[in-house]
């Protein structure tokens, strides 16, 4: 029996080979003759899973898409629907909204990866902006989906997000009703919010995620050494031309990802089954109240992900200057490649200088997630959201200066293991 399933599925393969040519060579260039540095570590899984959480979002959503209704009167309904009545609706939306939660979690990681490795220097410059781009994208499309359930944090999250274009002199209130489409969101918003965020924005993330994955493989993937094992020396057990220090992806990475992906659908398995609002964290209590333009939330607050741009925006007094800080807050992450002029990779080698920033980044970072998350009527905390702010912008203006002037440590020729 076993052998008539190899002999059919070799027969299938040399069929298609006959037909595809090319198939096999790109299987092989970005699988088993991917060369990736032997020394990933645990920092290195955070882009396989950000690939199965979208199609995760990709897949539940087309199960959403079956029941839902795009409509002013009929959205929140619908979503109540998939909730009881649907079976196994509860679970998918579930799927759905914890899913785009952890998305972020995923994303966060994978990029504070990124800075600590330096993997967005030279060659991975372009790695780099596409991943920005993905980032870009992906906020634009879990805000619209926020939007669809019509919940009151959906009607009121909306208004104040769009309301912001308002603040552009001369043309800010027309692009606000361009944008809704109406003076309030409405049914016209819901409908182009639909629009893009089941189909326009998925089918451009998808392209982003190949390019940003094309771009990778035409460099080779960076490692916790920051060491370009394409430049030391060649021959491994695989092949005599093949970097030393490499592994082929398939089967080396492809098994180890298996099991860290269990891991992660185990854990992702207990939000969903235990929590999935993750205490109002994920879905905020007020979204399971219809939308209702005459009655305003307590506070309008955006989901986590968004808060520690939400802060920005709130502790800077003047409305524009407070959109133009959020916006320049997601732009200077763009040039990251270009303003770190450390002359090794990866922080393992770096001074204490670097290290202390890094970290002083990451922390102002979370913290004004808290603060965004917060009510923003303390005025303490406002002075903190701004000195936090001002040491954001601080982190980046300044980095070609301590990037440089910090001491490193010698970098090996060859990867280093640390079992
Ligand atoms: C849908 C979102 C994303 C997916 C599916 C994705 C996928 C991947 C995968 C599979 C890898 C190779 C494995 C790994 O190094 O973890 C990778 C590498 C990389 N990604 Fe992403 N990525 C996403 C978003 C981002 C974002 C937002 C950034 C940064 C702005 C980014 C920056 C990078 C960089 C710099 C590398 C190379 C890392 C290295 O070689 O050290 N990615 N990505």
């Amino acid at each position: 029996m076993a052998n008539i399933l190899m002999r059919t599925a070799d027969n299938v393969m040399g069929w298609v080979n006959e037909r595809a040519p090319g198939l096999m060579p790109f299987y092989r260039k970005h699988m088993t003759e991917y060369y990736a540095p032997k020394n990933f570590n645990i920092w290195y899984i955070f882009g396989i899973l950000a690939t199965v959480v979208l199609v995760n979002q990709i897949v539940t959503g087309i199960f959403l898409t079956m029941h839902y209704k795009p409509s002013a009167a009929e959205a929140f309904a619908s979503v109540e629907y998939i909730m009881r009545d649907v079976a196994g609706g509860d679970i998918i939306r579930y799927m759905h909204s914890t899913g785009a939660s952890l998305f972020f979690v995923v994303v966060y990681l994978h990029m504070f990866r990124g800075m600590m490795y330096g993997s967005y220097q030279k060659p991975r410059e372009l790695v780099w902006i596409l991943g920005m781009l993905i980032y870009l994208v992906l906020m634009a499309e879990a805000f619209m989906g926020y939007v669809l359930p019509w919940g009151q944090m959906s009607f009121w999250g909306a208004k104040v997000i769009i309301s912001l274009f308002g603040a552009i002199p001369y043309i800010g209130n027309a692009l606000t009703e361009w944008i809704m489409g109406d003076y309030l969101p409405g049914d016209a918003t819901l409908n182009r919010f639909f629009a893009l965020h089941v189909i326009a924005l998925p089918l451009v993330l998808l392209l982003l995620v190949v390019l940003h994955l094309g771009a990778l493989h035409e460099v080779g993937s960076n490692n916790p050494d920051g060491v370009e094992i394409k430049k030391g020396p060649k021959g491994n057990r695989w092949s005599a031309t093949a970097p030393a220090d490499g592994v082929p992806f398939h089967p080396y990475y492809t098994v180890k990802d298996m099991f860290f992906v269990g891991c992660f659908l185990i854990f992702g398995a207990f939000i969903l089954f235990f929590a999935p609002a993750f205490g109002g964290w994920f879905l905020e209590h007020d979204n399971f109240a219809e939308a209702n333009r005459l009655v305003t939330p307590e506070h309008i607050k955006p989901v986590w992900y968004y808060t520690p741009y939400y802060a920005m925006l709130r502790v800077v007094p003047h409305k524009l200057s407070g959109v133009i800080v959020m916006f320049a807050a997601i732009a200077v992450l763009f040039l990251l490649p270009w303003l770190d002029r450390a002359k090794v990779k990866s922080y393992r080698y770096r001074g204490r200088l670097s290290w202390t920033m890094l970290l002083l980044f990451a922390l102002s970072f979370v913290w004004l997630g808290k603060i965004g998350a917060g009510p923003g009527t303390d005025p303490v905390e406002t002075w903190i959201g701004r000195v936090l702010t001002a040491f954001y912008f601080l982190f980046f203006l300044t980095m070609p200066v301590w990037t440089k002037i910090d001491k490193t440590k010698p970098v090996p020729d060859r990867v280093t293991m640390h079992d």
